[in-house]
């Protein structure tokens, strides 16, 4: 496999476009409107704008699209019946967020998706329960599909510079003379088994980029901005700076388990990563995957296929009389020498302003977090 070969980036990027002929518009939601922006910065090449029911039924069943290239989420833009009526096919429309307009759709098709299909292919499962599959419910009914124009991605308030497009993290890397690239995904502050995964990565590779997802999330989730500085704090105190990156992930997360991680992994490549970390239930949420079922599914697809390397990690924690990070690959005690706290239970403690144990989360890491969240209350 060439690592360093770097698979084509889509730019649907156009800021001159001339809108002024257009007269429907369709308002998006904040999902939409994220994936809009990958759609438009590359971030979700090889598409080219949401999936027709052909791409979409060949997603769902084979995880591929029609060309054959693997893509294993429906990307879709769903709008209600109403709207859904209003807007004629072959079409162009404006796509509007909080009335600004975004982007333009070439509407190509409208059909209505099977939902209960979807969900079950996409998410394994039809529990209304799980919050990936509650959203697909709480969307629209029709699905828009065709070819995108972006205007302009979100103008944010707060942490501007680390809203990157995969152009701009591949030059980046390039600069740095990086060649051998981790990307590390997550939705959750990074506690100490976090960083010993993307530090044992590191060993082997010239960069870590942590790009964190700032998407829609569930509700209990940490914010992304409270995330952030406590990303910022980590990466200063305990994170060699020629040897980490950062930018984030504008995604919405799907919570879709192994599926998801695929997706993940395809989408750090288009940010130039050549290696993917996946650890113990990559993207999960409750008891509705496998520990290692997020690994198990790249067994469908060669490295080379992929073009990216996905590196699997054991589930980690710290093992008392190891004294040390570890996992059942590297250390020979009982669980009674592991120290295991849930990601409810850490959160829980955090809202209370309790500092959770060293060997879980960093002090300084626990501060922020615990400040943020206070401030939130
Ligand atoms: S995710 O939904 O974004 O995947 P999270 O932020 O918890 O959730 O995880 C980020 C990455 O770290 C994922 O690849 C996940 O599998 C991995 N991970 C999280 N906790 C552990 C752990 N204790 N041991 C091994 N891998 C872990």
């Amino acid at each position: 496999m060439t690592l360093s070969k770097k698979s084509e980036l889509v730019n649907l990027l156009n800021p001159t476009y001339d809108i002024s002929a257009l007269t429907e518009a369709v308002e998006i939601d904040f999902y939409a409107l994220s994936d809009l922006e990958l759609l438009g910065n590359g971030g979700y090449s090889p598409l080219r704008g949401f999936m027709n029911q052909q791409d979409y039924n060949q997603v769902l069943q084979s995880m591929r699209l029609q060309n054959g290239s693997i893509w294993p989420l429906p990307i879709t833009l769903p709008v209600t019946e109403a709207v859904a009526q209003k807007i004629p096919l072959g079409s162009k429309v404006k796509l509007t967020y909080q009335g600004d307009v975004y982007g333009v759709l070439a509407v190509e098709e409208k059909f209505r998706p099977d939902k209960k299909e979807e969900a079950y292919q996409a998410y394994k499962t039809t529990d209304l329960d799980h919050p990936g599959v509650k959203r697909l419910f709480e969307r629209g009914d029709i699905y828009l599909a065709g070819d995108v124009v972006v205007l302009q991605p979100l103008q944010r308030q707060k942490f501007q510079q680390f809203y990157l497009t995969p152009a701009e993290t591949r030059a980046e890397f390039a600069r740095r003379n990086w060649e051998r690239i981790v990307g590390f995904q997550t939705r959750n502050p990074v506690h100490r088994a976090h960083e010993y995964i993307q530090k044992a990565a590191l060993e082997i590779v010239d960069g870590l980029f942590l790009n964190p997802l700032v998407g829609e999330t569930k509700s209990d989730d940490i914010s992304a901005e409270i995330r952030t500085e406590s990303y910022q704090v980590l990466l200063e105190n305990y994170y060699p700076q020629d040897r980490v990156f950062m930018a984030f992930f504008p995604a919405a997360m799907r919570y879709a388990g192994p599926r998801e991680a695929v997706f993940h992994a395809l989408v750090r490549k288009n940010y130039g990563c050549t290696h993917f970390i996946v650890g113990r239930d990559h993207a999960g949420v409750g008891n509705y995957y496998g520990t290692y079922e997020a690994q198990e599914i790249f067994k469908n697809f060669n490295s080379h296929e992929l073009g990216i390397r996905p590196l699997f990690f054991e589930h980690t924690f710290f093992c008392k009389k190891c004294g040390n990070m570890a996992s059942s690959k590297t250390c020979p005690h009982g669980k009674e020498h592991h120290l295991t706290l849930s990601g409810t239970k850490v959160r829980e403690m955090l809202h209370q302003g309790i500092v959770p144990p060293p060997e879980f989360t960093r002090a300084e890491v626990a501060q922020v977090l615990i400040k943020g969240l206070q401030e939130k209350d």
